[in-house]
């Protein structure tokens, strides 16, 4: 039985596996790896930036619609620093409540009664509920184990007369896999082919690993034209609480975002928004060293989860990294999830939350790196237990 009050279009998207399970480290005292937010706060510049707008009387009354001016020229010349985009701050770029507002307003703005929208599986948990309520339909394409590779022929035959949107992840959560030049590629063609728009949350633009190369989807040929890229202050600069964020596109497609937003939440974070502005500006070194520092967590991580016995899935891009739990001689993630914590104080999130095809995540568990190197070894202390404990539930 459904919940009784919800709307047909929210069934179903009850509470979140976050919900339960940072309850469920509260309750047992583990070590949180579910959800990602570091547990360090980011530059003490732009922390300050905060502090002085606030005392100066900046971002405390509502901010205009489209963000400060401030932020929008700092969002458009980091577009422009990074992938060579001429983007114009007036018409071209706006300031949301988070990456998240961003994905709502263009999927309600962009998205009609009985679209669908493509979005690749597994994926970020407010897809799936904002596509439902611009009342479209999803169309999962499914990425698998090892490398999450695009299957492109499923892309293909995922696209149908009504199909309006593909909405991208790159890097992608939760598998860490960063779409590579030839499937952006593919992406663009078939798009391009079918007259569809791209949504582009491109949140962990700057955690990328191993040289791996972040390639906004709107820097290919033909592409800028039809993709609206979403990015994200709390991602980049490690302040997930302050919730700025912002879409850039041509500026249709941006006005078509800014009405849905306007309705949403309006204005949000109007000191923040200054404080997002100095941390886009920052020197190079500030990105390099934060993707090096994420690098050293990741392979602490993963190195930790292989000698424990995961077959681990070692992440490109994000704060995240996939686990297969098979060689416990288990395949329910859920129920490997729900009990790790009593068995070995720590938390981590079942990817089968993410999947339309249940089968395909079922055996998949995710834990977030983000977070202190000696939280990070006192977790793999805690899962070495699993090794002494034989087949896991
Ligand atoms: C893929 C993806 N998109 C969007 C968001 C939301 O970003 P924000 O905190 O800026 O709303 C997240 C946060 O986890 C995410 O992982």
């Amino acid at each position: 039985m459904g919940e009784p009050y919800l709307t047909s279009k929210l069934q179903g998207f009850g509470t979140t596996i976050f919900a339960e399970m940072s309850a469920l480290a509260v309750a047992t005292k583990a070590i949180n790896l579910g959800q990602g937010f570091p547990d360090t706060d980011g530059p003490d510049v732009v922390r300050q930036a905060a502090l002085d707008a606030i005392t100066d009387g900046r971002g405390n009354q509502y901010p205009p619609g489209p963000g400060v001016p401030e932020l929008r020229v700092a969002v458009a010349s980091h577009q422009h620093r990074f992938y060579g985009l001429e983007v114009d701050p007036d018409t071209q770029v706006l300031v949301t409540c988070g990456a998240t507002e961003a994905v709502a307003a263009a999927l309600l703005a962009l998205l009609d009664t009985g679209d669908e929208a493509i979005a690749f599986e597994p994926y970020y948990d407010s897809y799936a509920a904002c596509i439902s309520m611009a009342g479209a339909v999803r169309r999962p394409v499914t990425l698998r184990p090892p490398d999450f590779a695009l299957d492109v022929d499923a892309l293909r035959a995922a696209v149908t007369p009504r199909t309006r949107l593909i909405l991208l992840n790159s890097p992608h959560n939760p598998t860490g896999k960063v779409f590579d030049r030839e499937e952006l590629t593919a992406i663009a063609q078939v798009a391009q082919e079918h007259d569809l728009l791209v949504v582009a949350d491109e949140v962990y633009e700057h955690l990328t690993f191993d040289g791996v190369e972040h390639i906004p989807v709107a820097t290919l040929p033909g592409m800028w034209e039809r993709t609206v890229t979403i990015g994200s202050a709390g991602k980049s600069f490690s302040f997930t609480g302050w919730k700025v964020g912002w879409a850039t596109g041509p500026a249709p497609l941006v006005a078509a975002v800014r009405t849905a937003k306007q309705f949403l939440t309006y204005v949000a974070s109007g000191p923040f928004q200054y404080a997002a502005a100095v941390g886009l500006a920052l020197p190079d070194e500030y990105f390099v060293e934060f993707r090096e520092d994420l690098q050293r967590k990741r392979d602490c991580l993963a190195a930790g989860l292989e000698r424990v016995g995961f077959e681990v899935f070692r992440p490109q891009g994000t704060y995240f990294i996939t686990a297969d739990i098979s060689s416990f001689g288990a395949d329910d993630g859920m129920a490997f999830c729900r009990a790790l914590p009593d068995r070995c104080g720590v938390v981590a999130i079942p990817n089968v939350v993410f999947y339309d095809d249940v089968d395909a995540g079922r055996p998949l568990v995710r834990f977030a790196f983000c977070k202190r190197m000696r939280v990070l070894e006192e977790a793999v202390d805690r899962l070495a237990g699993l090794r002494h404990e034989g087949s896991a539930p």
